[in-house]
């Protein structure tokens, strides 16, 4: 009791610091184990099975929170259902010019320009080797920024961290590389896919009610993609079996926080202004992509009824990031607690037929105005 108010009032002093600032304090003080932990284990309905794996309860940490694969143990002892780690690149690199990371408090939003700073993926593979998984991890892979074939470098990585792994994210998605989103096009999308299919082919396999799988890839979208881009990156995604997509990244578009001090800051914007747009075009692949493909939803979850209406436009699992940064570890359990509700409601026996349920409201919303 006590300890949980200490860290309430930790959690309130870090905002008051920068935002890169904040989140480097976050990670020393969650590797020096300064979290709550999650005393009860989680309640059975809120169990999803999905890609080989029983994960404890639908709601993971997004990707860019751990970039060095450092505190994926902590999220899982603070009751996260899962924790995905990266985006990781083969080379260390420094990212992009500080300060790269803005609060928009009005707006309970972020935009980061981060650009894939992290330590490289032999001293990634290495946190995973002296602290193995306790719980479900996904390991995040991209491309550094002065590597020509782009494609090559997500081969790496899978490569090496695959069998560290419970599935393994392409992300194209981040607006900080440059060049990388034009991977979620045409050709180029094609060669990639073909690629990381083939790498993936080539490392250990996971074993699932006695039968030997791949390791399940996903592949990670912006949502700023128009109708036909849709169309074309699941058409790809479905013709090289890649077993799931995650929507979505961060977004270019300002028009939800005009007037914010810092929304002329270039990067990419998450939390509550992202929620419709990437709710929309979570729908949207939905659709396209048939009932049982494996969906992975984020993207401005701020409350527990959000995370039930990310649910019901098409998720299998949800992920949160900026939401976290602002309300804190009561969010995680906020979130439990209305998934609970929602399944009492209608006397649901699983989370999971909360997906899906109400994907034509979202899906019949037009595609969100492209950014310029
Ligand atoms: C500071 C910051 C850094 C991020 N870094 C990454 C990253 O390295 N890789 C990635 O795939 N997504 C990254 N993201 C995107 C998140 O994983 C997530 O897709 C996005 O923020 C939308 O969710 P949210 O509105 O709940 O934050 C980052 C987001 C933020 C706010």
């Amino acid at each position: 009791m006590i300890r949980n108010q200490v860290l309430k009032l930790a959690q309130h002093c870090v905002r008051m610091l920068g935002a890169e600032q904040a989140h480097d304090l976050s990670i020393s003080a969650l590797c020096a184990g300064l979290h709550p932990i999650a005393k009860e284990p989680d309640d059975p309905r809120l169990a999803v099975r999905l890609l080989g794996q029983k994960f404890p309860n639908p709601i993971g940490i997004a990707a860019g929170f751990d970039k060095n694969a450092q505190v994926y143990n902590a999220m899982h002892q603070m009751g996260f259902g899962f924790a995905e780690a990266g985006t990781v690149t083969p080379l260390a690199q420094i990212g992009n010019a500080k300060p790269r990371a803005f609060r928009l408090p009005k707006h309970r939003a972020i935009i980061n320009r981060y650009g894939f700073n992290n330590e490289g993926m032999d001293a990634f593979q290495q946190c995973l080797k002296d602290a193995p998984a306790q719980g479900i991890l996904g390991i995040n892979v991209g491309a550094n920024k002065l590597t020509k074939d782009k494609a090559a470098d997500y081969a790496a990585c899978i490569e090496k961290l695959a069998q560290y792994a419970a599935y393994i994210t392409i992300n194209i998605s981040s607006p900080n590389t440059p060049g990388l989103r034009g991977l979620q096009v045409g050709a180029a999308l094609d060669d990639l896919l073909a690629r990381v299919v083939e790498a993936r082919d080539k490392a250990a396999r996971i074993r699932v009610e006695g039968n030997e799988m791949p390791k399940p890839l996903l592949l990670k979208i912006a949502p700023d993609v128009s109708e036909d881009h849709l169309d074309a990156i699941v058409k790809s995604v479905l013709d090289h079996r890649i077993e799931g997509m995650i929507v979505s990244n961060t977004t270019f578009d300002r028009q939800s926080v005009v007037g914010s001090s810092n929304a002329k800051q270039a990067g990419g914007l998450s939390g509550a202004p992202l929620f419709d747009r990437s709710t929309i075009i979570l729908a949207k692949t939905r659709e396209r992509a048939g009932r049982a493909f494996p969906l992975i939803g984020v993207g401005g979850i701020s409350s527990g009824e959000q995370a039930v209406q990310k649910l019901e436009a098409g998720a299998n699992l949800i992920q949160l990031y900026t939401g976290f940064v602002y309300n804190g570890f009561e969010l995680l359990a906020d979130v439990k607690k209305e998934l609970i509700a929602a399944m009492d409601k209608e006397g649901f026996s699983r989370v999971s037929v909360l997906t899906s349920s109400n994907v034509q409201e979202w899906a019949s919303k037009p595609f969100p105005t492209l950014p310029v």
